[in-house]
């Protein structure tokens, strides 16, 4: 990335964060259209049908999929009974049609900015419901100031409940001894590079040591046939990762963000790979935005061609 990339990916990063604006947005009549255009290119709607129906059509190509009801530092106790109802509902839809998928969140989205005991109780609410219908759950790893809070949630629930599963942040210097420990626990890791932006002492930016770190991880993971999502759109990682029997085991799974690198995941697919596709819903979907487009720059042009004309059909590979 240039210089000015760089600076640009920042700036989005740290606007990202910003409650007040994400409410601004939110409750602006004129900007919340615009924008909602932007991010179709990453969402597949706001409500859950539509990501059903996305997810189905996906399942039909032979894709798995995550579906997750976007939402992060959710602020009041209230909200955050809606935030775990509306995931309830997610996984009472999905097991009714027999789809023995993933659901991804966001501890945040249903009680961490609240309180931990609250948190706790809601994830095992939602394990317990997706246990029934063999449907497993996937913890997202928020900012670094969360993230002892989150791991200790994960190892308190692991063992009771197999089918929930934690993401781990290759750029935390933090991982290398936080994946050892899990991988005592059960659940199945995914592995991301990382989102947000984080200080230099805590974390290591986009560069090769981070992608050599990653192919670390990885390896380590899957010679423990550990069950693993290896969570990227790094042609180099996957390429690299290929060279290794392992990649093809039934417990390990290559998983892309919706609309991100399609052709890469069509082609895995193809080549017999398991592939997963993380698709999103909801209204909140302003910090998930940011994100896309500060880690891949050249997705302003689209966003600024979305918000002028609305992407009429956007051409997607799978
Ligand atoms: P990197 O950013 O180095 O990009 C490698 C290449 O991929 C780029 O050169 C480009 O070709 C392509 N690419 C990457 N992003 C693109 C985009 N937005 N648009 C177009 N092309 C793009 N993070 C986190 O902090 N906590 C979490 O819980 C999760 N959860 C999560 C789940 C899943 C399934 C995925 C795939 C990712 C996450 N992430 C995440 C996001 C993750 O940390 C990371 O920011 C993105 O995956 C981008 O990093 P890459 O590994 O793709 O590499």
């Amino acid at each position: 990335m240039s210089n000015a990339q760089i600076q640009a990916a920042q700036a989005l990063k740290s606007v990202a964060r910003n409650a007040q604006m994400k409410t601004y947005i939110q409750q602006s009549a004129e900007l919340y259209p615009f924008l909602l255009q932007v991010s179709k290119r990453f969402i597949t709607g706001e409500s859950s049908d539509e990501a059903l129906a996305t997810g189905n059509s996906l399942l039909a190509k032979g894709y798995a999929v995550s579906l997750e009801y976007i939402g992060e530092n959710t602020a009041s106790i209230d909200e955050c009974q809606q935030a775990k109802n509306e995931f309830l509902n997610l996984i009472e839809k999905m097991g009714t049609v027999s789809m023995k998928q993933t659901v991804s969140l966001d501890l945040s989205h249903i009680g961490l900015a609240i309180d931990a005991a609250l948190t706790l109780s809601h994830l095992i609410e939602l394990a317990e419901k997706a246990k029934r219908y063999d449907i497993t759950l996937m913890i997202s790893m928020e900012e670094s100031s969360k993230t002892d809070e989150i791991l200790s949630i994960y190892k308190k629930v692991s063992k009771q409940y197999p089918n929930i599963g934690i993401t781990i942040q290759v750029y935390l210097y933090r991982s290398d001894q936080d994946i050892k420990e899990l991988m005592h626990y059960p659940g199945k890791i995914r592995l991301v590079k990382g989102a947000y932006e984080e200080s230099s002492d805590l974390a290591m930016i986009r560069s090769k040591e981070l992608d050599e770190r990653y192919l670390k991880f990885a390896k380590l993971l899957m010679a423990a046939h550990h069950p693993l999502s290896i969570a990227t759109h790094d042609e180099m990682i996957i390429k690299e990762l290929k060279k290794d029997q392992s990649f093809h085991q039934p417990n390990v799974e290559t998983e892309m963000l919706y609309g991100v690198c399609s052709n890469l995941m069509k082609n895995l697919k193809e080549e017999g790979y398991h592939t997963k596709v993380y698709l999103t819903y909801g209204k909140d979907w302003y910090l998930y935005l940011c994100h896309r487009i500060a880690e891949y720059p050249e997705n302003l042009y689209h966003a600024v061609v979305d918000m002028i004309h609305a992407p009429g059909k956007i051409d997607r590979a799978y």
